[in-house]
């Protein structure tokens, strides 16, 4: 009676842990990861304890040093986890404890791990998103510049992965972008709803200890501060959301990834990837695997996985805080890593991509990519479409039964049987002039394409620049530091 147990604290049990507890309950082998933010969040904490004269001097400086000591042999790979010490607040605590001995057992005054783990993965989380920000404006970047550069480079475009109309290869990447640079956004929107610090919602209910919780969001540079300690506690929105941009974020990845397996097979031909991105097979020695735009493709699965997983912890939890929520860092953790590592192989993936022009234009002529536009130069020459449309029909039946192409079968011929000018119809083949007919606001005319990609050079730029801000200055750090 009246026993511990094995437990680090409390008193009153009947009997010892069950062998489970100990491996079920431990969260500290995944989240050490925090183990930064969460000695930053100690730090400024103490510091407020401190200036609410809670904490002596002399125990704050006692508690900082010991803290900095903790985390630079986290920071060395030296520090001695302890499954029995549960998590990693548990873990740095003890170890103070250890080290420090008295005032560390001041640290928690007016804290709980509500709170601390609220915080401590709202300031991962903050850092985190600003790493991604930068791998989506990186490759916002790759995107737009490889446009530049081909940006007048005919390509099949394709519907229902048939060949349909040509664009240019820097019309295809800057379609990429759209959806890249809507991420950047989304990722930004994100940022404002992590920005807010939990810090004095105590276990669930506040404290009654005079803190200043003002003070702490201060020092670790949080732009407000929660409204309701209930809440503050059992919110994980922000994860969620970061997860929903990363699983989204991700899908539009293993687009790209699908299009470069597409893309660099023998069937299509279309672009080489650098052989650090390829390997070989155990097997067939004329193999080169475009393995990495496959994983990208692939990884997505397990990133929309994650955020299922989250939302199905959180589904018809009561308030506040329940243990289920710590089901929530091995996914968070494994979505946002697993997207920025993808973001980062598709940029270097696709900055040196090589497209093979030559198969492009062989493709485009192949597969009678023009056939809407000569069917407008018989509409331009009275022709009503429907009408222009059968004709256009029947002769690519007919070229196609007997393996030929409009240019192998002939201007002359074309204008002949169309009633056209064949100088019309020379022009209207002639895939440089397609091109440039199609001179719209968001059409492949390469000068259109030339200026599309300034603008998402210029917007990725921007995005990068928003993302970046959400890295505030902490004030801690140099308490950290200094003291
Ligand atoms: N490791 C825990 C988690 O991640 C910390 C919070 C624990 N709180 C508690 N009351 N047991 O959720």
């Amino acid at each position: 009676m009246s026993t511990k147990g094995d437990r680090l604290w409390g008193g009153g049990y009947e009997e010892a842990t069950h062998p489970l507890v100990a491996r079920m309950n431990a969260s500290v082998a995944y989240d050490q990861v925090l183990a930064r933010e969460d000695i930053l969040g100690s730090v400024a904490h103490a510091t407020m304890l401190r200036d609410q004269k809670i904490l002596s001097k002399d125990e704050h400086v006692a508690i900082v040093r010991g803290l900095r000591g903790i985390l630079a042999d986290v920071e060395a790979g030296s520090f001695d986890w302890r499954m029995e010490r549960e998590d990693v607040h548990m873990n740095v605590e003890a170890t103070l404890r250890d080290r420090i001995g008295a005032p560390a057992g001041r640290l928690h005054t007016a804290r709980s791990r509500n709170d601390q783990v609220a915080l401590d993965e709202r300031l991962w989380l903050r850092r985190k998103l600003a790493e991604i920000g930068a791998a989506l404006a990186r490759l916002i970047d790759v995107l737009s510049q490889q446009a530049t550069l081909h940006a007048d480079w005919p390509m099949p475009g394709y519907t229902h992965m048939q060949r349909a109309q040509p664009v240019t290869v820097g019309h295809h990447l800057l379609a990429h972008a759209e959806a890249i640079a809507r991420d950047a956004e989304r990722l930004l929107d994100v940022q404002k709803r992590v920005d807010i610090c939990p810090l004095g919602s105590g276990a669930l209910a506040g404290t009654t200890l005079p803190i200043d919780r003002q003070k702490v969001a201060d020092l670790l540079g949080f732009s407000r501060i929660s409204g309701n300690s209930l809440d503050a506690v059992a919110d994980r929105d922000h994860l969620v959301e970061a997860m929903a941009a990363a699983a989204l974020g991700s899908v539009h990845l293993s687009r790209i990834g699908e299009e470069l397996v597409l893309f660099t097979s023998a069937e299509f031909g279309f672009v080489r990837l650098p052989d650090a991105f390829t390997t070989g097979s155990s097997l067939m020695p004329q193999k080169k695997n475009p393995d990495m735009a496959e994983l990208v493709r692939g990884k997505s699965g397990r990133v929309i996985g994650d955020l299922v997983a989250l939302l199905v912890v959180l589904k018809g939890l009561p308030l506040a805080y329940n243990k289920d929520m710590q089901e929530d860092k091995e996914p968070l953790f494994d979505a946002l890593g697993t997207w920025h590592d993808c973001l980062v192989a598709t940029a270097d993936m696709l900055a040196r991509a090589q497209w093979q022009k030559r198969n492009l234009l062989n493709a485009l002529d192949k597969g009678f990519l023009l056939a809407t536009d000569l069917a407008d130069a018989l509409v331009s020459s009275g022709v009503p479409f429907r009408q222009a449309h059968e004709q256009i029909a029947e002769l690519v039946g007919e070229l196609t039964h007997n393996q030929l192409t409009f240019v192998k079968f002939g201007a002359a011929k074309i204008a002949k049987r169309l009633n056209l000018d064949e100088a019309v119809v020379r022009d209207t083949l002639n895939i440089q002039k397609a091109l440039k007919r199609r001179d719209l606001a968001g059409a492949p005319h390469p000068k259109r394409v030339k200026v599309a990609a300034k603008v998402m050079g210029k917007r990725g730029e921007m995005l990068a620049k928003l993302a970046a801000k959400a890295l505030r200055p902490m004030p801690v750090e140099a308490i950290l530091a200094e003291t």
